[in-house]
């Protein structure tokens, strides 16, 4: 077993790990954090991606020790960040997936409202390309994704009436 000082949704916490477990398998399995899936479990399905120093990263393919050293925020993380940075409930992002039905098993969800956060922090403006473009690694096998392109779609919409 390793100790890992990992910092996970702005705490930082130490835990008891064996060395060859990924991030997604100390999340998962250590700490109890099981809004990232084990889908594919091997770099293909998007379902464990968390953000890494505001990036999205597929938690299966990144052993915990790695992950030593980094911001991580996984989707149980993601409504608490909002509302530490003044926001009030869940984080748009959230919000507008459950308004736009984006959503049926739910299996997907965590790692695609994550990879859309990521973008959405970039690029606040996004178009449907570059949407399609950013959520293209997280597969989704209910909704056929058009509600979810419109949910983004429907932040962005919302961020700029904001701004007006
Ligand atoms: S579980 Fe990591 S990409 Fe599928
Ligand atoms: S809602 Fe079921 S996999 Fe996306």
């Amino acid at each position: 077993m390793h100790v890992l000082t990992l910092r996970i949704n702005g705490d930082c916490l130490k835990v008891a790990a064996p060395a060859h477990w990924t991030l997604l398998e100390v999340l998962r399995y250590e700490l109890g954090l099981t809004g990232s899936k084990q889908g594919c479990d091997k770099g293909d399905c998007g379902a464990c991606t968390v953000l890494v120093d505001g990036k999205p990263r597929l938690s299966c393919l990144v052993l915990g020790s790695l992950a030593e050293g980094y911001e991580i925020t996984t989707i149980e993380g993601l409504m608490p960040a909002h509302l530490c940075a003044g926001g009030e409930g869940a984080d748009p992002v959230q919000d507008a997936f459950d308004r736009c039905g984006a959503l049926q098993c739910g299996f997907c969800q965590p790692g695609m409202m994550l990879s859309a956060r990521a973008l959405l922090n970039e690029n606040p403006s996004p178009t449907r390309s570059e949407i399609n473009q950013a959520l293209s690694g997280n597969l989704c096998r209910c909704t056929g994704y058009t509600q979810i392109l419109q949910a983004v779609e429907s932040c962005v919409a919302d961020a700029v009436g904001e701004d007006r």
